[in-house]
């Protein structure tokens, strides 16, 4: 792991104070008793926190001296050149929702009540590991693991653990979400032992899903606001019978990709990020779409309702709310080194112009030219077209007409 890796950094910790502090606990290190005085001095005790940490990288890192550069948990560098790479991945893969949905279940393992990492659980990169791949509620990661391990081998200056929530937080921004206040810093777990136990993560269908979204969200730390606004995520992608057991194997709206076919989708445009999924629970005009119980229940409990239909109306104030939400959602349980965490800033290229991933969402495509002609002709043998459509009832007064003629006829007749 790059954890105590020698490579080059913008965010070395400043070796003069670190070999100053550090130089200090060995002058001092003769006196045990006095040096456990020292420590328990609130005035100066953090110093014996760097002291720690100047320790454990000689150990690990096998410097020569406590002043050496290190690294921190990813590199600002290298984190940059990762997300051009998984913008490039999104562009040929359209794979937005799953690289969102890793993320969320890699931090959504987290136990407030939980004091001790990586007990605790969270964003800490154990997703990776097969043990926590195969509970249920995961089934269909590794799809998103396997699209996300060549970019990881690139850089191995990015943990797994920063690198999932890049991913998420990337492709929520691409598929024309708000811009989601993220740092990276993350540590990773060094092993599946350290992976948490199953059972953590929601469930769509409980005999009480309101009762249930609030038991495992709050045991996050997270609130009603959060839970509504977070849920407003499935606004993205399907569900799959063959995974979650949840959704129909295909609709209208997925039959075609773009990516894997099939799957039920939760709106029409399930690329775009926006507040469709908010309002498409609300109207539930369209068998195509999926509303799992737990999001029934955004509507159905008086507390949830008052949110999720705010968010229905104002999609500004579901974005501001959402990326308050993932943020800290993304932040869970994770240790970060540094302590503060790294900010990577914009894209150098933010400015230019963005991969819609709406554009290529089923259901809603442009129609192609020869489809044009096509329709064009089938207008124009019946004397009309597709610029002036025929009257809604043009063939029923034809049909009129010559029925009153008939009648008419049969009258003079008689
Ligand atoms: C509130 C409780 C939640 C429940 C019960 C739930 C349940 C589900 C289920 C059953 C699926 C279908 C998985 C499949 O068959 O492949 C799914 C997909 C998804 N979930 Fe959730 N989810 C919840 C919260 C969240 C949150 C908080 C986020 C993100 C912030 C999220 C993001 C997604 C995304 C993007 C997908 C689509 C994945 C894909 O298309 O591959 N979900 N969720």
């Amino acid at each position: 792991m790059a954890l105590f890796s020698g490579a080059a950094s913008a965010r070395i910790i400043p070796s003069v104070s670190l070999s100053s502090s550090s130089r200090a606990f060995f002058s001092l290190s003769s006196s045990s008793s006095s040096l456990e005085c020292l420590r328990s001095s609130p005035r100066i005790s953090h110093l014996f926190l760097n002291q720690r940490r100047a320790e454990v990288r000689v150990s690990s890192g096998g410097y020569g001296t406590v002043s050496a550069p290190k690294s921190f948990a990813s590199d600002p560098d290298q984190l940059k050149s990762a997300r051009e790479d998984i913008k490039e991945l999104l562009r040929s893969k359209f794979c937005h929702p799953i690289l969102i949905r890793l993320g969320w279940h890699d931090a959504g393992t987290y136990n407030k009540n939980i004091e001790e990492w990586p007990q605790r659980g969270g964003a800490n990169g154990s997703l990776r590991f097969e043990v926590e791949l195969k509970h249920a509620a995961n089934a269909g990661l590794v799809n998103a693991l396997k699209l996300l391990q060549p970019i990881k081998d690139k850089y191995s200056g990015v943990t797994y653990a920063d690198l999932f929530q890049l991913a998420g937080a990337t492709a929520v921004e691409e598929a024309g979400g708000p811009k989601l206040p993220m740092k990276y810093g993350r540590v990773d777990v060094s092993e599946p032992e350290q992976c948490p136990e199953e059972g953590r993560l929601p469930d769509a269908g409980p005999p009480s899903p309101a009762d249930h979204l609030r038991q495992v969200f709050y045991r996050m730390g997270l609130n009603d606001k959060e839970i509504v606004a977070l849920s407003g995520a499935h606004t993205l992608g399907r569900s799959r019978p063959d995974r979650s057991g949840w959704g129909k194997p295909e609709t209208k709206y997925t039959k075609d990709g773009p990516g894997a076919p099939g799957g039920q989708s939760w709106t029409a445009q399930w690329l775009k990020f926006d507040n469709s999924y908010f309002k498409d629970i609300k109207e539930k005009k369209d068998e195509d779409l999926l509303v799992l119980p737990t999001d029934a229940a955004l509507f159905e409990d008086p507390s949830f309702r008052v949110y999720a239909e705010k968010y229905a109306e104002d999609q500004e104030a579901f974005f501001k709310d959402y990326a308050e939400a993932h943020a800290k959602l993304s932040n869970l349980g994770a240790k970060f080194d540094p302590p503060e965490g790294i900010v990577i800033g914009d894209s150098p290229n933010a400015g230019a112009e963005k991969f819609v991933a709406a554009k290529y969402s089923s259901g809603k495509r442009e129609l192609s030219d020869a489809m044009k002609q096509k329709i064009r002709a089938e207008y124009e043998a019946i004397g009309g077209s597709p610029d002036k459509p025929l009257q809604s009832n043009y063939f029923l007064n034809i049909i009129i007409i010559i029925a009153v003629l008939a009648f008419l006829t049969s009258l003079l007749g008689n």
